[in-house]
């Protein structure tokens, strides 16, 4: 069976967050005996010249695309066992990143690369009996599926999959223009279509159109069908739920493994963690500016620093949080308001908070291996991997209960002794700060259950292997 991803990002070739490490890694573990899956990516400018080293021209044509003819270029790589197609145009995969904040140049590219996926499937001799899609930026595959290629034999019967990564985003724009720029009929702008609030919504075009909807986690398929978490689409989420999944995503174990990580200072396994772990923490410490002190409590972020990650909450309470016995270490970039907030309290609270306002994946390592917790409270969660992460370098997480944290972290109940982490419930600054408290409380007085908190979240299981089956299950389903 041939199944076809198509993505806006994916390790290693591009990442601004939890996508491409999912799509990074998901392909590679699904079974190669009875699936033959391959991806399409943009190719950014912005790649790492390292990455665009491995790419290899294959060829090019033009496709009709927004009253022009389009260059699509077409670059291949093997990586890890599987085959990567690469699309490129520079007018539309030019810049120093790969998104941009212009909502209408945005919806454009990624309706030119929905469409130029599509069209490349007979110059690559590649007719996938499945189309798994990611996100509002390949919602118009399904779409383009339906309308244009519907007519001919090659694409007749291609079935397609959506799966919803983050809601927030949506590609809206207004009709108008959408209309204009996709080609699409005027007939597939309607309330039953495109059309959500008078606008055109390219995600809602995909999971109107795809044959099955996923997102990734089983709570935060429940949540997007009510209106507090469905981002005005929880309607439409309801009226699908049959066809709408929850499939937690996975970790690749090979990259996120304390004891052959590269990145970090001292490797450590689950026997040895006792005493290696804490040799990151100094060394960390020491690079961060915070105080030489094995015994404070480290607590690590390591984020995209938006309002979907519940910093708010942590502004709220940092002086009172501050006065305990902890230390800070953030690694981030995002909204302006946050990278201030974390550079003003670590200017206030010179070797206890520590604010590394940038993106780097070997510091991102760094930071999981050396805290001792990790603190998530965020206002939504579709899946995390960081918590993930964390646990599996045997760093505690402290979250709120929502999405995919919910379904991931179990909270730790002293009276039966068990639990990877602790956690609350409301959107509260207050209740946050009590999590973290009586981590504090265990971490202190109990290091022996603490140890055992980490032995059971080093222990617990969040490589692919069921996931991947999941999706597999899916895919022959659909497939038959
Ligand atoms: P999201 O996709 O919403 O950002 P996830 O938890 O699913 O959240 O995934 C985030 C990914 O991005 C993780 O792999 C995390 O380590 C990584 N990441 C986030 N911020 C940074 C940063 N500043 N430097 C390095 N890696 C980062
Ligand atoms: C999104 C979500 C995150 C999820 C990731 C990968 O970016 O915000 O929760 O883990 O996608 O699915």
């Amino acid at each position: 069976k041939k199944i076809l991803f198509v993505a806006s990002e994916g390790v290693p070739f591009i990442k601004t967050g939890g996508l491409a490490d999912v799509v990074g890694s998901l392909p590679k573990c699904i079974d190669k005996k009875y699936y033959d899956v391959r991806v399409i990516l943009p190719k950014y400018v912005c790649m790492s010249q390292e990455m665009k080293d491995r790419l290899n021209y294959k060829t090019h044509f033009y496709m009709d695309f927004h009253w022009q003819n389009q260059y699509v270029g077409i670059l291949e790589a093997e990586y890890d066992g599987v085959t990567y197609y690469f699309i490129d145009n520079e007018y539309y995969f030019n810049g120093f990143k790969p998104y941009s904040d212009n909502t209408l140049f945005e919806i454009e590219k990624f309706a030119f690369f929905s469409k130029a996926a599509l069209s490349i499937l007979p110059v690559i001799d590649f007719r996938p009996d499945l189309i798994h899609c990611h996100d509002w930026q390949t919602g118009l595959v399904p779409v383009y599926l339906h309308e244009r290629f519907q007519g001919s034999d090659f694409y007749r019967g291609i079935k397609t999959a959506m799966t919803i990564h983050n809601l927030k985003f949506q590609g809206k724009w207004s009709i108008k223009e959408v209309q204009d720029i996709t080609g699409l009929p005027m007939s597939f702008f309607t309330p039953d279509k495109l059309e959500a609030y008078k606008d055109a919504n390219l995600l809602k075009g995909g999971i109107v159109y795809a044959d099955a909807v996923t997102t990734v986690s089983e709570t935060y398929a429940d949540e997007i069908k009510t209106p507090f978490y469905g981002e005005a689409l929880d309607g439409l989420l309801r009226a699908r739920s049959g066809d709408l999944r929850g499939i937690v995503n996975g970790i690749d174990y090979d990259e996120y493994n304390p004891e052959t990580d590269k990145y970090i200072t001292h490797p450590f396994n689950s026997v040895n963690f006792r005493k290696e772990k804490i040799k990151n923490k100094r060394a960390l410490q020491a690079d961060f500016g915070l105080n030489q002190d094995d015994k404070a409590l480290v607590i690590g972020v390591v984020s995209r620093l938006t309002d979907q990650k519940g910093f708010d909450l942590v502004a709220y309470v940092m002086d009172e949080l501050c006065q305990d016995n902890i230390q800070l270490m953030v690694l981030g970039t995002g909204e302006e308001q946050y990278e201030n907030m974390f550079r003003h309290f670590a200017w206030k609270y010179p070797g206890k908070v520590s604010a590394q306002i940038y993106y780097s994946e070997a510091v991102s390592h760094r930071v999981y291996a050396s805290c001792d917790a990790f603190l998530m409270p965020s206002l939504f969660e579709p899946c995390g991997l960081s918590q993930l992460i964390a646990l599996r370098y045997g760093t505690v997480p402290i979250v709120r209960e929502t999405g995919g944290l919910k379904d991931t972290v179990e909270p730790y109940n002293e009276f039966e002794s068990t639990g990877t982490g602790f956690s609350f419930m409301n959107y509260n600054a207050h209740e946050m700060l009590g999590a973290v408290r009586y981590a504090e409380k265990i971490f202190y007085d109990k290091k022996r259950e603490w140890n055992k908190i980490i032995d059971r979240g080093m222990a617990a299981d969040f490589s692919w292997q069921v996931s991947a089956r999941k999706y597999q299950e899916m895919y022959d389903w659909l497939i038959g």
